[in-house]
């Protein structure tokens, strides 16, 4: 137990470190606030923010797109990645363990909504928290209050309401929680681990997080820091509509995807997040950041590797698709969701030892359940915008 302990202290006091200095003693800047303003100086740091494109990088990179997708991978072969999506992910984790992807420690920074309002403050100075002492959390009787246990009510209909749940008296993993939050498609815990570390000295707040991989559940299961008493780790495949979720419809407050939709077959996207956004209560919110159309990895793709435009298959038999801000924009506001930030962030990484510059490019954005959308009212606006 001593051992754990020093070893959780340990942890967060890395954690902390890793967040404010660079392997060379420099102190990082802050995500987005670097810019580029004398091209001359590309090559004095490795990375600039806010990047504008010219119109001629931007034809540039759709003539590679379209060079590299003219060779289509045959539909029998497109079937079968389709079928075996999940057992390719779960060879990857078998594979990298959880060492492939960082620590996604700009959470609070950008999604400060993963929270409740009056605890964002602290998560904004999440480095400097009084976490490196895991008795905080031990002894905080605060944070034991939720239940794991007695699971039932939604695993013969996932389409149950809250109201209906509370009112029979049933309980399910995190039920007694007043703030709920889910992360699809969780992989290794890069996102769930720094927000339990947030979490810690924050009552009645529980997480949820899955993943089709059943290797990346039993990573995060498994990982010294997993606390069942604040969060439930399932196996579950976001394009199986028919699958149960582990609690009513409209009981969460916050969505986390983070690079999850790329991996999905486009045609299955609008049918996520519809689904989704009926387990949101009304006010609570989308947060996504995935891959943009024209991200260096777009471009890097050799001929042969295209599915079907802007979709590709790794040769991990992994598949990646790379949206445009029009594109989600669409896909969330069809599901009912109000548009709160919807940015296309281009970012410029620079190798100062090849002098390389590499364009990266991603979507971020917020979108809100109104208060006025209840399940009838969301069935009826999806109802007519499909007919
Ligand atoms: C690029 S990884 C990102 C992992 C994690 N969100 C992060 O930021 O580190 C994509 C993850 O989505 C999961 N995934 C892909 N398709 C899924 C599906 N249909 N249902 C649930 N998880 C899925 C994969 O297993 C993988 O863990």
């Amino acid at each position: 137990m001593r051992f754990i302990r020093r070893l959780s202290a340990c942890y967060w006091k890395n954690n902390r470190f890793s967040q404010r200095f660079q392997s060379n003693g420099r102190p990082t800047a802050p995500l987005g606030s670097r810019f580029l303003l004398d091209p001359d100086k590309v090559f004095d740091h490795n990375m600039w923010d806010h990047i504008q494109w010219s119109q001629e990088d931007e034809e540039r990179a759709a003539e590679k797109a379209i060079e590299n997708s003219l060779v289509r991978i045959q539909p029998e072969l497109q079937d079968k990645y389709e079928r075996e999506a999940s057992k390719h992910w779960n060879e990857f984790y078998k594979t990298h363990q959880n060492n492939f992807f960082k620590d996604r420690n700009w959470l609070f920074m950008e999604f400060p909504e993963i929270l409740p309002e009056e605890e964002r403050e602290h998560c904004m100075k999440i480095d400097t928290r009084l976490c490196e002492d895991d008795h905080l959390c031990e002894n905080n009787p605060a944070v034991k209050t939720s239940s794991v246990h007695n699971f039932g009510s939604c695993s013969d209909d996932s389409a149950v309401n809250l109201q209906s749940v509370k009112q029979s008296g049933k309980e399910f993993p995190g039920s007694d929680a007043t703030y709920r939050i889910l992360e699809v498609g969780c992989g290794a815990g890069n996102s769930v681990f720094p927000i339990l570390r947030a979490l810690c000295n924050i009552p009645r707040v529980f997480l949820y997080c899955c993943d089709f991989a059943s290797k990346a559940v039993e990573l995060v299961k498994s990982h010294p820091f997993f606390d069942p008493s604040r969060c439930f780790a399932f196996v579950h495949d976001v394009c199986d509509d028919t699958s149960p979720y582990p609690f009513p419809e409209e009981s969460l407050d916050v969505i986390l995807l983070i690079f999850v939709l790329a991996s999905v077959h486009p045609d299955r996207t609008q049918g996520i997040i519809n689904r989704l956004a009926r387990l949101l209560k009304p006010g609570g919110m989308i947060l996504f950041r995935d891959r943009g159309r024209y991200d260096v990895t777009q471009l890097r793709f050799k001929k042969g590797f295209c599915l079907s435009e802007n979709f590709y298959m790794r040769r991990d038999g992994t598949r990646v698709y790379f949206f445009t801000k029009d594109e989600v924009h669409n896909l969330f506001s069809s599901a009912g969701l109000i548009e709160v930030q919807n940015e296309m962030v281009r970012r410029l990484q620079v190798n100062r030892k090849k002098r390389v510059k590499i364009h990266r490019v991603w979507i971020q954005s917020k979108f809100q359940k109104p208060l006025w959308l209840t399940r009838s009212k969301q069935e009826y606006a999806l109802h007519n915008h499909s007919s």
